[in-house]
């Protein structure tokens, strides 16, 4: 089998597995417990968060596990909408922001909220001279990811928070779910309010994440309750999800310090036999992140090639997973301006450190064979 959806999701990594069951095994014990299973718990939880927080350099008081991606996309854009918005009611965001970045702001447009929702390029590029033109005296958030799920460019976010560091009143909000471990981002400093990171997508579980949230920035949770990590999360924490999460974060790092230009060859090796062949668009631009190659091949139903790959045990995508069960084309390419007929037919391969070079070769072989097969069908 070769996996090349990694986008999508990763396998978890056997350490993670393993960290999960002994904790799980050992640490039950809730950590808001007074008796020593809940105070070992707590203790567990209190390494991990530190651990954590050394990964991203930032404080440990600023790291609150999540479930993942969405619910720390969540929290930071209703978060900062509810808490502030006595100070102003406007947002900006991007038209290429993931689902759950652009429906969490289409329901607070339904609450009064007002969103700008930023064009990009052809390369999927948010202009800083359109960011800056939109910033008004009513705005109190932009967010704005760092590397795109379905065709990889990575966004100016250091050159924006330059410009959020200018606008004390507004905070910034960085969806890092895609670039954690593949394109480094450094936090303190930086003008960055608030990060996503998620686990699954960096060989953690489904279900695990946190959110950075720079001390002194207020929230309005999205979990009221037992006031679990710092308020802003209540439940009772998943110990060993979080080890689990931190033990996949140091991993995927020391992957990236090892691996990122085998990552870049992989990349390139892919997109050099996407240029010789007649009749695909290579949709990824140059400057994209390391691990996402997205194309379309017109003429060709996307679903149909990747059922024709499956088949012979490679795995890729259409799209990003999260809209890919609608038979519509790619907003993300249509944002692009790529036309109709490239955002019906995009496909998309993405990597990771594990990946070899026998295997892009393979997947180049089954390619042609898939697409003659095809072509023979129709004739
Ligand atoms: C850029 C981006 N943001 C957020 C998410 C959502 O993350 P999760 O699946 O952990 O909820 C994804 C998942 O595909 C993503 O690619």
């Amino acid at each position: 089998m070769i996996y090349l959806d990694n986008s999508a999701t990763t396998k978890p990594y056997d350490a993670v597995l393993q960290s999960f069951q002994k904790v799980s095994e050992s640490y039950y014990g809730n950590p808001s417990s007074v008796h020593s299973l809940g105070t070992d718990s707590e203790r567990l939880l209190s390494k991990a968060r530190q651990q954590a927080s050394r990964l991203l350099d930032v404080r440990t008081e600023e790291v609150i596990f999540t479930s993942g991606g969405t619910e720390g996309n969540n929290t930071a854009i209703k978060g900062i909408a509810l808490a502030h918005q006595n100070r102003g009611k406007h947002i900006i965001t991007s038209q290429v922001e993931h689902p759950s970045v652009i429906e969490a702001c289409r329901a607070l447009e339904k609450i009064g909220f007002s969103v700008t929702y930023l064009p990009v390029d052809e390369s999927g590029m948010i202009s800083i001279e359109h960011l800056e033109a939109a910033i008004t005296k009513e705005t109190i958030l932009i967010s704005i990811m760092h590397v795109n799920n379905e065709i990889g460019t990575i966004q100016p976010v250091e050159k924006i928070g330059e410009i959020a560091k200018k606008h004390p009143k507004l905070f910034f909000h960085v969806d890092h779910v895609q670039g954690y471990g593949k394109v480094p981002l450094k936090l303190s400093g930086s003008g960055i309010d608030l990060c996503t990171i998620s686990g699954h997508k960096v060989h953690g579980l489904k279900g695990t994440g946190l959110l950075y949230i720079k001390e002194g920035t207020h929230l309005f949770p999205l979990l009221h309750g037992g006031e679990q990590e710092m308020v802003y999360r209540s439940g009772t924490e998943n110990v060993a999800g979080a080890v689990s999460l931190v033990k996949a974060m140091r991993m995927t790092t020391e992957s990236y310090a090892t691996g990122k230009d085998h990552l870049k060859s992989l990349r390139n090796s892919m997109i050099s036999f996407l240029q010789k062949k007649e009749n695909i668009y290579i949709n990824t631009p140059e400057t994209a992140a390391p691990h996402i190659i997205n194309f379309s091949v017109p003429g060709f139903k996307p679903e149909v090639i990747i059922h024709a790959l499956a088949e012979k045990g490679i795995f890729i995508s259409t799209k990003s997973a999260c809209s890919s069960k609608k038979p519509d084309e790619s907003a993300i390419l249509i944002a692009c301006g790529l036309g109709k007929e490239r955002a019906e037919s995009a496909l998309r391969v993405s990597l990771t450190y594990q990946n070899k070079l026998e295997e892009i070769q393979l997947f180049c072989t089954r390619f042609n064979e898939v697409i003659d097969q095809l072509s023979e069908v129709m004739g």
